[in-house]
């Protein structure tokens, strides 16, 4: 029987690291692609409902939404699993989230108000939610130009600083979401259980991140290992 040397161990061991990682790659990019194949599937079947614009709007602002969701997930699940491959996803979730954004945005200036600046700037003066939404978009423009090592080298702890700013282009987000929908934050009324939901998440994602909170956990980690 042929068993592996001690030398060849030492070439299987980074071979399935790199096989992991490339497992991992394609999983997050099947997840950045989901939702675009799903839109297809949908489509084909000829169930976009009877407003179809409204629907791929919609459809490709919860993309956007649930991918900052799953950016600002990625620091919570390294602390709770000590899976420290998933970082370097994080840059690759956000593009995506920035990618459905920007379709988001597309379909709604170019197919629903047909380039009409006008119009346009005349319902972001009329309704709050567009001015939250345009700023989380804003938000994520900037983090998505200087999402590339160029930046990372000349804004050095800078770069830090403000790829924090995603918080706050999440916590936009939802209020952009939760003031879209036909419903009321205030009486609880309305289509806004799923705002609240990502509301509620949000609040959970920040709460783990904070730096005792962090600590404690992995202490926890550690000594369940023991
Ligand atoms: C320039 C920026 C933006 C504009 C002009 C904009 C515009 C809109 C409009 C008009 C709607 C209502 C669609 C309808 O119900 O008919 C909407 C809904 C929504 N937008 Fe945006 N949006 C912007 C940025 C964003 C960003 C940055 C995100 C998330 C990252 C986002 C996520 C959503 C979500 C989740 C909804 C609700 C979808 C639903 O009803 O299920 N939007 N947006």
């Amino acid at each position: 029987m042929n068993l592996p040397s001690r030398a060849d161990n030492s070439i299987i061991q980074p071979r399935r690291l790199t096989n992991r990682r490339k497992l991992l790659s394609i999983g997050i990019h099947a997840i950045g692609l989901l939702p675009l194949l799903q839109l297809t599937v949908l489509w084909v079947r000829d169930s976009l409902t009877a407003n179809p614009i409204q629907f791929i709007e919609q459809f490709f602002g919860r993309a956007a939404l649930n991918l900052l969701m799953a950016v600002l997930a990625v620091s919570p699940l390294v602390t709770l699993s000590g899976w420290n491959a998933l970082i370097p996803h994080r840059r690759t979730l956000g593009l995506y989230s920035f990618f459905y954004f920007v379709l988001h945005f597309l379909t709604f200036a170019v197919l629903d108000y047909g380039l009409n600046w006008g119009e346009i700037l005349r319902l972001s003066a009329e309704k709050p939610f567009i001015i939250f939404g345009s700023l989380a978009g804003l938000i994520l423009l900037v983090l998505a130009l200087t999402s590339f090592e160029y930046w990372m080298k000349r804004l050095k702890q800078n770069w830090r600083r403000l790829h924090k700013a995603v918080y706050l282009a999440g916590a936009l987000a939802v209020l952009h979401y939760a003031l879209a929908l036909k419903g009321s934050l205030a009486t609880l009324s309305g289509d806004i259980s799923r705002p609240l939901a990502m509301g509620a998440l949000l609040t959970l994602l920040l709460i783990l991140r904070l730096p005792a909170v962090r600590r404690r956990i992995i202490f926890l980690r550690h000594q369940i290992k023991k």
